[in-house]
């Protein structure tokens, strides 16, 4: 499954703790789960697109003939969420008398259920107190997700981002303690998803497994999982696309996401999420839209510094196994391993585009040349630029943008 490359470093961590249950039948182990945690009335916190696809109805059918009782929905949770929204939610929990939550929906609901969790756990009014790294202490309420899209694997993930519409800021929380109870995989809950969201979110997936395995913290368990993410997406996520309501597929696609999610909590991303996320800040481009977009020209920057670092050109290298297979793999000389591998990547995102117009530049995505100076200078602030194995310039991030515009 690796190449030569793949090498044990001399000391790293790794950690997950979420159960995680995958299946065509799923969702109806949810109340044994919530009952081994001592919770029987759980609010669900999702947004009006699931709500819509009709997705908590098949969470609540599924509780029927059991003790599990739904104490609220929500189904107001924006895109961008915010502190507002969470001390909203957290009001109705306590006027509902909850004692569990469950998030069924994408990256936005799952981490407005974290940050619920805090509030709730904490019984506090006010969540910017716990922003930040490893602030929280206390076991949190037991907390159960059902990713809805595949793609941002927050269903692992031990962070949630949060904005502050006050300050115009994106929050960031990080504990181990945010970590979800239990993960759902049911393909029943990704069927409904759109073409075009169900490629951007796949591609998120992907873009996690690719900056999980090139990292500077990426380990064995890290590249295992980050491997087998890269190889599932690369074999589903067109047929995801083109057959939405192929089970096999979809489950296959929730799996692959999951596996990246437990690849980047621990290895982390680089320069794509980061300009992903500034993206994102200043044009509002959704998530995986944007991280597709740059993924090539990301790795292309990093092959272009590879005198600063060497081993990350190997690791670019090593990753044709796996985003091309095998066979194209062992055909392709060393040297030129790298920008195939590149190619490969642009090859599933123009295959995308014919699809479903998925964007493979900033100009189709809505971004104006004007923004990119100050997109730039967003992400030289980004978290996930600490974890880049080349330091990252003004100049260097804006060349990027500029190459992917
Ligand atoms: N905490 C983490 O580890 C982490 C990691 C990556 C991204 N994120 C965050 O996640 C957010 C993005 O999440 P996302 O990409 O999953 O998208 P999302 O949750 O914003 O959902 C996108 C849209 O798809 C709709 N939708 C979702 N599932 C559907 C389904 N099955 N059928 C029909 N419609 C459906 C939603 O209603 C919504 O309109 C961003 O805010 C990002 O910052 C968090
Ligand atoms: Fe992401």
């Amino acid at each position: 499954m690796f190449d030569k490359n793949v090498v044990i470093p001399e000391y790293y961590e790794f950690f997950n703790s979420v159960k995680v249950i995958s299946g065509y039948k799923a969702l109806e182990t949810i109340p044994f789960e919530l009952s081994r945690l001592g919770a029987k009335r759980p609010i669900i916190i999702t947004d009006k697109g699931v709500a819509q696809a009709g997705l908590v109805k098949h969470v609540v059918d599924s509780f029927g003939g059991t003790d599990t009782v739904v104490g609220a929905v929500f189904d107001e949770t924006p895109q961008d969420s915010s502190n507002v929204v969470v001390n909203q939610i957290a009001a109705i929990y306590r006027a509902q008398n909850c004692d569990s939550i469950i998030a069924v929906g994408g990256g936005s609901a799952i981490d407005t259920a974290k940050g619920v969790n805090i509030v709730v756990t904490e019984n506090t009014d006010d969540l910017l107190k716990f922003m930040g790294n490893y602030r929280l202490n206390k076991p949190m309420k037991p907390f159960v997700v059902i990713p809805t899209t595949a793609g941002t694997g927050s269903e692992v993930t031990m962070v949630a981002v949060i904005a502050n519409p006050e300050k115009n800021v994106k929050m960031v929380f990080t504990s181990e303690l945010l970590l979800p109870k239990v993960a759902v995989l049911d393909p029943r809950m990704t069927a409904s998803m759109p073409p075009k969201i169900t490629a951007a979110t796949g591609m998120d997936a992907f873009t996690h497994s690719v900056e999980a395995f090139i990292g500077t913290q990426k380990n064995p368990i890290s590249d295992a999982f980050a491997a087998a993410a890269m190889e599932l997406i690369r074999n589903n996520i067109v047929t995801a696309v083109t057959e939405g309501g192929n089970k096999d597929v979809r489950l296959a696609m929730a799996n692959a996401a999951l596996l990246a999610g437990l690849a980047f909590s621990n290895s982390m991303v680089g320069i794509v999420h980061a300009t992903a996320h500034a993206t994102g800040g200043v044009c509002h481009v959704p998530h995986g839209i944007a991280n597709s977009i740059l993924l090539p020209y990301g790795l292309e920057f990093y092959i272009g510094k590879s005198d600063k670092s060497p081993k990350t050109k190997e690791y670019i290298e090593s990753l044709l196994l796996h985003v091309a297979g095998p066979e194209i793999y062992v055909q392709t000389p060393p040297a030129e391993r790298a920008g195939k591998s590149i190619a490969a990547i642009r090859n599933i995102t123009s295959e995308l585009k014919k699809l479903c117009g998925l964007p493979v530049r900033l100009s189709e995505a809505g971004v104006t040349e004007d923004k990119l100076e100050s997109i730039a200078k967003t992400a030289l602030n980004d978290g996930a630029l600490s974890f880049s194995p080349v330091e990252v310039s003004f100049e260097e991030a804006l060349g990027v943008l500029k190459a992917a515009y």
